[in-house]
């Protein structure tokens, strides 16, 4: 294996700037099944933004909201909505990532800093990735609060006792950004000659192609492998591809998806479904010709059915996989659940079933 140039060792954490950070929090508990862990905000001495730390499983989301009008970020609200930022990756060495970084092409977007609090020091250094998406490199192994300065552990009056049910998610499987047409090979670029990684595989648009919509991804991964980035781009299609609607609505580039890892996919959309989690529906033929495509599985093919949730297979196994619609009024961010069962893939053979779901949804908002 190549020498790591740029050792990662996780996704820290993803940062979404929304328009209402409490409310945005209230959601991703009580639908998704997080804890809301910590608060930075007024009552914190932080004047600027509210904050508030989600946690389920190793994965960390944060909701930040601009409390004035001079917020450095706000444009961030009227050109895109709510939606992803930052993508944090925990590093080793602040410094020494955001020096290999900048000497490979990318864009600074803040020098390696140094904050310090009553609970050590936390360090960060960001550079710029796709549209007005992000990376942080965070170093917080000598900081020992409850995320990062500024932030105190949520007030336990602030939620009652959890009513809805459980997510049961894990980890962040893998984080799907949206580009250009003709500029994902210079986000595979990016992220292979900056950032270290290397492509796992790529689907073009003969994989990829509905009547209307067409796209083409490739996959970048890092991190040992552990970080995957999956990268689209629209293709010629008849009509408005999806990652069309999308760059329309997100004004430009951005995180289309999040892709969350459960144990167990059947038990995750019962729950999520009960806590009123909106999922994509295919058609109940899809069902019909699952056994021919995938071969025997361990879960009960009526349960997939009832719930929705769709299989792939490939050389190494199987994995089943569901996608949310878009969790924000315009047509954007979404979420996928994906549990696998030996497969590394991303469900290529899903996607004609999925893509015309989408379209029809598509339909109903006239953006076909
Ligand atoms: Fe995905």
């Amino acid at each position: 294996m190549a020498e790591d140039v740029m050792p990662i060792r996780r996704i820290d954490h993803v940062r979404f700037f929304v328009g209402n950070a409490r409310q945005s929090a209230y959601f991703y508990r009580n639908a998704f099944g997080f804890d809301v862990v910590a608060y930075a905000g007024l009552e914190t001495g932080v004047r600027q933004e509210a904050g508030y730390v989600l946690k389920q499983g190793n994965i960390t989301f944060v909701l930040a909201s601009p409390l004035t009008a001079d917020h450095p970020e706000n444009h961030r609200l009227i050109q895109h909505g709510d939606g992803v930022q930052d993508i944090a990756l925990e590093v080793e060495d602040v410094p020494a990532a955001y020096a290999t970084a900048i000497e490979r092409g990318a864009t600074g977007v803040s020098p390696p800093t140094i904050r310090e609090d009553r609970y050590g020091i936390y360090e960060y250094a960001t550079i710029r990735a796709y549209g007005d998406t992000t990376h942080t490199f965070v170093n917080h192994d000598r900081y020992h609060g409850v995320f990062a300065p500024g932030y105190e552990p949520i007030d336990p009056e602030r939620y009652g006792p959890r009513r809805s049910r459980p997510g049961g998610l894990l980890e962040i499987d893998h984080i799907v950004g949206n580009v250009e047409k003709g500029r994902m090979d210079a986000w595979v670029h990016f992220y292979q000659t900056v950032m270290g990684f290397s492509q796992m595989i790529s689907f073009d648009d003969r994989d990829i192609s509905t009547e209307y919509s067409a796209l083409m991804s490739k996959v970048v991964a890092g991190g040992q492998g552990r970080i995957k980035f999956p990268i689209n781009e629209p293709a010629d299609g008849r009509r408005r591809s999806q990652i069309e609607e999308f760059l329309e609505f997100y004004g430009g580039p951005g995180v289309q998806h999040i892709a969350l890892l459960t144990e167990d996919i059947i038990e995750t959309v019962r729950n999520l479904r009960q806590n009123d989690v909106s999922f994509l529906r295919v058609p109940p033929t899809y069902y019909e010709a699952l056994p021919d495509r995938v071969g025997p599985i361990e879960e009960d093919l009526h349960t997939l059915a009832e719930l929705g949730i769709l299989v792939d297979r490939d050389d190494e196994g199987y994995m089943l996989q569901i996608f949310t619609k878009p969790v924000e009024d315009r047509p954007t961010l979404f979420f996928e659940i994906i549990q696998r069962r030996g497969s590394k893939s991303f469900g290529k053979g899903n996607f004609k079933a999925l893509f015309e779901a989408i379209e029809r949804e598509q339909a109903l908002r006239g953006t076909l």
